[in-house]
Formats: structure tokens, C-alpha cells, sequence
């Protein structure tokens, strides 16, 4: 049996990371045995870390993670060290996982749910972001200085890291169609000029690709201005992760968008790229979709189990397709289910 390690972490995390485990326990029975490790806020309330050594260590042995949300407001007094987010940059780094894919599609069901104009929404928006997860101004020093007077976060890339993440952006642009686009903000700072340089290195080696090079600024305007231009873009840590909530919008919206974030080996970890909402935990309206489709992406990635990955996505469509919502994703004349609901709806046809 293959071991999964699952966090279910704060506030949704629970009733979203329960509907993932549930469809996976369906799709593929008796495949894996789930392992439940404790990270975020509710570790620092039983342990006093965010992360602790032995959930790391934990994850590290299992074959994959399966990960919902952490963080909320009672962590906020929380020195920055003791974050529940901190947990989740230790785990992301302990575990070596510095590609993060996060693919931003629109379900035909739910094009109505895209807030752009409709002629744009149209010509069908398909696009993969590869985030770069394990460095820059994350993962630099964070400092204040002069009696708490300044302050300064250090953004520092190496070649290396640039040339891995570019090697992971170029293979999903060949499996694709073939553009990808950097985003950097080259105008302005260093390691964005280090990165176009190594980026057009590793370009030689894939002379199949197109590839554009946009300033992040640009980048989140055509984003919006013309979405289906875009296949693969690849970009730094912190700019990723901006662009990947702008993303989430334009497909409607972030309750849907899973996350897969990998490493040289296939120890992956899963997540859906949506927080811990702790404004609507405990009541069942969690949109459960995004972190269903992070166990598929599991599957894919980590288990090359493409026929059930197959399945699962299917049976999410099938449920959208008959006109099923959650609140967050919900139109007039559609049918409003509660979270669970939704999670019951998408097992039933599998
Ligand atoms: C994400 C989140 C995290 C990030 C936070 C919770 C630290 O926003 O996964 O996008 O910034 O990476
Ligand atoms: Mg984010």
C-alpha cells in the first residue's frame, strides 16, 4: 500500500481534505494507506510549532502529501517564526518540493462564472502556472532594523534554482502547446535579470517552444486582456503566487483550483491553492472541488494512475454539468449544495 500523508490543517481545511480522502478511497480502494499529520494552527495549539519534526519527518518517508489549509486569525499574534503559514514554507522547503503547478482552466459548465467579457471568456482559457516554491524573497532574511524603523525581506535566486524550475516549465510547455512565458520584473531588480538570462539558456535546448518574456506588471494585465494566449508561464516565488489568485478569478473561482508541488522525485505534496477561510469552517459551504482535484493531480504525478485521475475529474464535471454548486460558485438557475453535499454528488459517479 502506498502511504499518504494527510494535513488536514485549520478552519475548512478539515471538511475539504474529508471529501478528498473519501473520493480517493472510492476511485481507488485499498490503494493507500492515509497517515493524519498535524500542521499549522492546530499544531502550534498541541505542540507550540507549526510544524513539527516528527510531521515533517512523517511526510518526508510517505510516497505523497495531501495537504488543506492552514492559518487563521487566532494565529495572528503568533511571532512571524510561529505563523501556521510558516509551517507551510517548512514543509514546502523540507520536503524539497520547488515546482508548483497550479493549473488555471475553465470548466465549461462554469463559464458563465467568468467575470470577463464574454467574447474573451469565449476563446476558452487554458492555462498551467509554474510557480518557483522553495526560494527568493520567501525564503530570503526577513529582518526589521533601527529600533523597528525599517524593515527588509531579501530576494536572492540562484542559476540552479532558476535552470530547475525552467527544466519543469519547458517539459509541461512541450506536453502542451508549446508557449511558455517567463514573467519577471527584469526592468527593475537583479534577480529577475539572472533569471531572463538563464531562462533563455535553457530555451537552446527546446528550440520547439515559443517563448515570451513579460514584466509581471504587463503579465497580470493581459492576464485579464487576453487570457487564451496563454499555455504555461513560468515565474518566481512571490509573483506566483499573486498571479495565481489572479488567476483563480478569471476561471471563476478559487475554491476550484488545485496545486501540485514537486521536487526531483515524486514525493509530491497536494493542495488546493485556496487559504483556510475560517469565516465559513464549520458550516458546510466549502467548495470541496479544489483539493478532489489536488488527489487527482496526486495521482497523476506522483502515482502515474492517469485512469482513476481520469475518473475523478470526470466525475467532478458530470456533477458541475448537471448544473450542482457550492455557494462560491453558484448562478441563478443553478442547483446551491451544500460542501458535503457536493463531495457526496461527485462519489456517487464515480
Ligand atoms: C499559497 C498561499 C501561501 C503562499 C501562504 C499561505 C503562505 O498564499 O499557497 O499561495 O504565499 O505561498
Ligand atoms: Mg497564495
Amino acid at each position: 500500500m502506498k502511504k499518504i500523508s494527510v494535513i488536514p490543517g485549520d478552519g475548512i481545511g478539515p471538511e475539504v481534505i474529508k471529501a478528498a480522502v473519501k473520493v480517493l478511497d472510492k476511485a481507488c480502494p485499498k490503494e493507500f494507506e492515509f497517515v493524519y499529520v498535524s500542521m499549522g494552527g492546530n499544531a502550534i495549539d498541541k505542540f507550540g510549532v507549526p510544524l513539527p519534526d516528527e510531521s515533517l519527518k512523517t511526510c518526508k518517508e510517505s510516497d505523497a502529501t495531501l495537504l488543506g489549509a492552514v492559518g487563521g486569525a487566532k494565529w495572528d499574534s503568533q511571532p512571524p517564526e510561529n505563523r501556521p503559514e510558516k509551517g507551510l514554507l517548512k514543509l514546502r522547503s523540507g520536503l524539497e518540493v520547488f515546482a508548483n503547478i497550479r493549473p488555471a482552466k475553465i470548466f465549461a459548465p462554469l463559464a458563465s462564472a467568468c467575470p470577463l467579457r464574454k467574447d474573451i471568456a469565449e476563446k476558452g482559457i487554458d492555462f498551467v502556472i509554474v510557480r518557483e516554491l522553495t526560494g527568493g524573497i520567501y525564503f530570503g532574511k526577513h529582518e526589521f532594523l533601527d529600533n523597528n524603523n525599517s524593515a527588509r525581506d531579501v530576494m536572492q535566486y540562484s542559476r540552479d534554482e532558476i535552470k530547475r524550475i525552467a527544466l519543469v516549465a519547458f517539459n509541461a510547455a512541450m506536453s502542451r502547446r508549446k508557449i511558455l512565458t517567463s514573467v519577471d520584473k527584469a526592468n527593475v531588480l537583479s534577480t529577475s535579470r539572472l533569471w531572463r538570462e538563464v531562462i533563455n539558456d535553457v530555451a537552446k535546448d527546446f528550440l520547439e517552444v515559443k517563448i515570451n518574456h513579460l514584466y509581471v506588471d504587463n503579465a497580470s494585465m493581459q492576464l485579464i486582456k487576453a487570457p487564451s494566449d496563454f499555455d504555461v508561464i513560468v515565474t518566481e516565488n512571490m509573483f506566483g503566487d499573486i498571479l495565481s489568485d489572479e488567476a483563480s478569478q478569471i476561471v471563476g473561482s478559487i475554491g476550484m483550483i488545485p496545486s501540485a508541488s514537486l521536487g526531483e522525485n515524486n514525493r509530491g505534496l497536494y493542495e488546493p491553492i485556496h487559504g483556510s477561510a475560517p469565516d465559513i469552517a464549520g458550516q458546510d459551504k466549502a467548495n470541496p472541488i479544489g483539493t478532489i482535484l489536488a488527489a487527482a493531480m496526486m495521482l497523476r504525478y506522483s502515482f502515474k494512475m492517469h485512469s482513476e485521475a481520469d475518473k475523478i475529474e470526470n466525475s467532478v464535471n458530470q456533477v458541475l454539468n448537471e448544473g450542482f454548486r457550492t455557494p462560491d460558485i453558484y448562478t441563478e438557475g443553478t442547483k446551491l449544495i451544500s460542501g458535503s453535499k457536493m463531495r457526496d454528488e461527485i462519489i456517487s459517479r464515480l
